[in-house]
């Protein structure tokens, strides 16, 4: 047991647990999705109801996945049969999705490095949409940078559990909090900003809709890691002794601080009107060349992007990687190489569909929007309401009760709280959330 333990690896103590799974919840969807589908849904009344997701399901969701992986320390497939038989089916959902979601994720990553190196070096100049399609619909630009990041990826995942995702998130995150403040404090100095940030965080209550709450709770989900067996790796890695529930408390704030945050430094830059991936690639920078030393602001903002998506591709990628290697019996290196070439094929196709192969098309989506709209429509409410029920209903109640409030976790009166929240709140709200949104969904098609 002993070697098993030792050959499995794990992170060297609290910080770097916190610091890990922090790095897997923040990545693009706080700082570009939010934002912008914040901005799409009347600012602040839709915050309002995204903190309530986060709370009373993102929250409860996250302390379960790691509980589930803290208590078998397994890969996620196994993770879920060893607590109950023929439950594994779960933990390969997870990882299907997660190696979806990396197809497109990888894609966007990309772009953020060249958007870097364009900015420090002052080559994005006149037109800033026309720069940015030209760019995403090339075949070998997007790509070359695509696959410049998914090697940076690779070897970190080489470099083992401590030694490269303790390490690199060691370095990463606080680099990614210091450009965040400076950003901040910069946006917040200017005039403008500070009135467009009263305008946006302001409640605009006749925006919403059922469609919002759909959206709330997707990217609650979505920034969280929910469902896909990062987080649930991640916590098979907690050392004995690191406390669940405060461990997800620190993530969860951590990463709901990174995401209103980037709205204030969005938002302040007057740029809310623009929409999906424009806001980021094509509307920053052009505030950015509006300002002095507009370049090394920009460079810092692209960096920060880069930042975030590495902290959560690692943790993707090693969801994945675990599970060739516990269950497939291959080193780590193989199992970390197999995984790379099944990304690196994902992200050509979903980088390609933009341009050269957009002509591809399946509902109305090429596949680029397919996979982000198959995982975050369908696969996250599925995988969120499974885990709840798994956790809260399939799990032995004495087994379950032990593994929370063990260590100094959760204490005897707030666990009934997680109990109840994971046996019906999370089912049912997400049940009802998950069909309005489908109905709507085709409903726009
Ligand atoms: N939470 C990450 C983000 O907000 C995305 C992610 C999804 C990471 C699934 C890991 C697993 O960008």
């Amino acid at each position: 047991m002993a070697a098993e333990t030792t050959k499995r690896g794990g992170f060297g103590g609290k910080l770097a647990a916190i610091l890990a799974a922090a790095g897997s919840a923040i990545g693009l969807g706080n700082i570009w999705r939010f934002p912008y589908i914040t901005s799409e849904h009347g600012g602040g009344a839709f915050i309002i109801i995204y903190l309530c997701c986060i709370l009373f399901l993102g929250l409860p969701l996250l302390i379960a996945e790691f509980s589930v992986g803290h208590n078998s320390k397994c890969n996620p497939v196994d993770a879920f049969s060893k607590i109950k038989r023929g439950w594994g089916w779960l933990g390969a959902a997870g990882l299907i999705s997660v190696t979806l979601i990396m197809g497109y994720y990888f894609v966007i990553s990309g772009w953020t490095l060249n958007y870097a190196i364009a900015s420090a070096t002052n080559s994005i100049d006149g037109d800033y949409g026309a720069f940015f399609t030209e760019f995403t619909t090339g075949t070998w630009a997007p790509l070359i940078f695509t696959y410049i990041f998914i090697l940076a990826n690779h070897f970190i995942i080489i470099g083992g559990v401590q030694g490269g995702i303790e390490k690199a998130s060691k370095v990463m995150m606080p680099l990614l909090f210091v450009i965040l403040i400076v950003l901040a404090v910069y946006s917040l100095w200017l005039p403008d900003g500070r009135e467009a940030l009263g305008n946006v965080f302001t409640p605009d209550f006749s925006k919403v809709s059922g469609k919002t709450f759909l959206d709330a709770m997707g990217q609650a989900f979505f920034t969280l890691s929910i469902g896909m067996g990062a987080m649930l790796v991640y916590g098979s890695y907690f050392k004995k002794g690191t406390k669940i529930a405060g461990t997800a408390i620190s993530v969860v704030s951590l990463d709901t601080i990174v995401a209103l945050t980037a709205a204030v430094i969005i938002f302040s830059a007057g740029v809310e009107n623009e929409s999906g991936m424009q806001l980021a690639f094509v509307a920053m920078p052009k505030v950015f060349s509006a300002m002095p030393a507009g370049n090394v602001w920009a460079t810092l903002f692209f960096l920060l992007l880069g930042l975030a998506a590495l902290s959560s591709t690692i943790s993707m990628h090693e969801a994945v990687t675990s599970y060739f290697v516990e269950k497939r019996g291959m080193s780590r290196k193989a199992g970390a190489w197999l995984v790379t070439f099944i990304a690196l094929a994902l992200a050509t196709v979903a980088s390609l569909s933009l341009g050269a192969w957009s002509g591809f098309t399946v509902l109305d989506m090429n596949f680029f929007s397919l996979l982000d709209n198959f995982t975050a429509i369908v696969m996250l409410p599925i995988l969120g309401i499974m885990t709840a029920v798994f956790v809260g209903w399939i799990w032995r109640k004495e087994d379950m009760k032990a593994e929370l409030t063990a260590e100094g976790g959760i204490d005897a009166k707030t666990y009934p709280v997680v109990r109840f929240l994971l046996r019906y709140v999370c089912p049912v709200l997400v049940s009802i959330v998950f069909i309005f949104g489908l109905i709507d969904f085709f409903n726009n098609l």
